[in-house]
């Protein structure tokens, strides 16, 4: 293989837009980045500027390849990763978006879930697509727009507007917008929308009916690894195959060559989200997490996850930072923790949008219990780190008892495993060696392999092995008492969060 071809991977994610160019060890070859602005309406409500992010993309590639100093003659192919959930609905004559994106962390579909699930409740779908009625996921989403947009509906039942996860909006204006965009997803995307057979990995036009969302708005749904189109004309990827998709989460768990049923990571991102291996079964869950696809290349089986998602970790760290300003930037939050030795009685949990995995607590929202006047600023930061791992804890107890099995290490990625206390406090609750690869940014580098192994650029899997390096691993330290103490408090915290929101929504 040349050495001067690259993998460029989009990753469109919920605090940035970035693009990293990859070479053909899996290395870091350069990278670029842009926020975009976190719109919050109404209490509970979080949207995006779906322009923004386009404009953000566009900006993020040419940084990429600038500073790679290479052009796309020598990119083989492009990924796209994204944020999963976060729905734009678009008008695809104009290309102009009939609102903006609503994101995944966004509450506003509580009514309509509710509503859907009736008598049935909550799991009234739950064998169909994997996933209980609740308001992260997609479909609700685009429902909540065609009811409550000026006109959405019927320019929608006239066949005029689109339905898209981000992966589907980058793709569809990467390849064109108007002139001729492809509007396509990938099965992992499309296995967060309550819309697609779990199994089949086709539409499901009742349910699709039931949230009365046309067939006519879909994208049709492909593997993670094919040429799904080309960059259009006037862009820096003219020609370009575009050839990758996966919802960020199951690129990391590519990226981190969990390939093995039982292989397992966590990602510690805007939330955290474990997910683990199950094979080519989809595998129901009865402790509160999701059945998922993980993966699927080309025309190879599906391959399955079960999914613990928590919604608010790093964000919780912004949130400090931004609402609270005790800290200027994201790393003084370990600073900060490290000047004291425990979180002095104090624990935060940040059920800003609900609580996710394993409660599915819609009506729960954030609470800082433990207050004296002992506590300062040092134990706010470590019991938000904390909370953190806490969280994780919870999920893995709930792959432990859907698996009948106990995991044995887990592999982590994501920006905050970076921090070294959290890193240490997350292998103590857990009770077994959390291991840091040696390349962190696993979402881009999995989008990057699908994208590699569709144009052969990478052979398959075993390249991606083959290319997984360990950088550190944290062991357990702390004693079982402490351990089940602090579990134990921090548990009457959650009881404490639930059922906080009383009001009609
Ligand atoms: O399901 C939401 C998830 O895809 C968002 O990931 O990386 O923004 O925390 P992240």
């Amino acid at each position: 293989m040349s050495q001067d071809k690259y993998i460029l991977a989009i990753d469109q994610g919920t605090t940035s837009s970035r693009a990293i160019v990859f070479d053909h060890d899996g290395q870091i070859v350069s990278s670029g980045q842009l926020e975009h602005e976190q719109i919050f309406p109404r209490a509970g409500w979080v949207e995006h500027d779906p322009k923004e992010i386009i404009r953000n993309t566009n900006e993020a590639i040419g940084q990429a390849l600038s500073r790679a100093n290479i052009n796309r003659h020598q990119l083989e192919g492009v990924g796209i990763t994204n944020q999963r959930e976060t729905t734009v609905v678009w008008n695809k004559n104009t290309g102009e978006p009939v609102y903006n994106a609503i994101v995944w962390q966004d509450t506003r579909t509580q009514k309509i879930a509710d509503e859907l699930g009736g008598e049935e409740g909550a799991d009234k779908y739950k064998d169909r697509v994997g996933l209980p009625l609740a308001t992260y996921f997609a479909g609700p989403k685009a429902k909540w727009i065609l009811d409550n947009v000026d006109g959405a509906r019927e320019a929608a039942e006239a066949g005029d507007l689109l339905f898209g996860t981000m992966d589907s909006w980058v793709l569809w204006n990467l390849t064109g917008g108007v002139n001729g965009g492809v509007h396509v997803t990938d099965v992992t995307n499309a296995s967060r929308t309550m819309l697609m057979n779990i199994d089949t990995l086709d539409w499901n036009a009742d349910i699709a009916a039931d949230m009365t969302i046309p067939l006519s708005m879909l994208p049709e749904i492909k593997s993670c690894s094919e040429v799904y189109g080309y960059g259009a004309k006037n862009t820096l990827l003219i020609d370009t195959p575009i050839c990758g998709i996966l919802g960020d989460q199951q690129a990391a768990t590519f990226g981190q060559a969990c390939f093995e049923k039982g292989q397992a990571k966590n990602t510690y991102g805007t939330g955290n989200f474990m997910l683990i291996n199950t094979g080519t079964e989809p595998v129901a869950s009865k402790n509160g997490l999701l059945t998922t696809v993980a993966y699927k290349i080309g025309e190879d089986d599906a391959v399955y996850a079960l999914e613990g998602s928590v919604a608010v970790t790093g964000s919780l760290v912004q949130w400090i930072r931004d609402n609270l300003g005790l800290i200027k930037d994201a790393p003084e939050v370990e600073v900060l923790a490290k000047q004291v030795e425990d979180n002095g009685g104090c624990y935060i949990v940040p059920a800003f949008s609900g609580l996710f995995a394993p409660h599915w607590e819609s009506d729960a929202r954030g609470v800082i219990v433990g207050l004296t006047r002992y506590v300062n600023k040092n134990h706010i930061a470590r019991a938000a780190l904390e909370s953190v791992a806490f969280q994780s804890r919870e999920v893995l107890d709930a792959m432990n008892l859907d698996s009948g099995v106990e995991l044995t290490e887990l592999k982590v990625d994501g920006g905050m495993v970076a921090n070294e206390t959290l890193m240490q406090f997350q292998a103590d609750l857990l009770g077994v060696p959390v291991i840091r690869p040696e390349v962190i940014e696993t979402t881009a580098l999995g989008a990057a392999y699908a994208a590699g192994i569709a144009v052969k650029f990478w052979n398959g899997e075993e390249d991606v092995k083959n290319n997984w390096h360990e950088d550190k691993r944290w062991v357990p330290e702390m004693d079982d008492e402490t351990v089940a103490r602090v579990y134990r408090l921090w548990n009457k915290a959650v009881d404490k969060s639930k059922g906080w929101v009383d009001e009609d929504v």
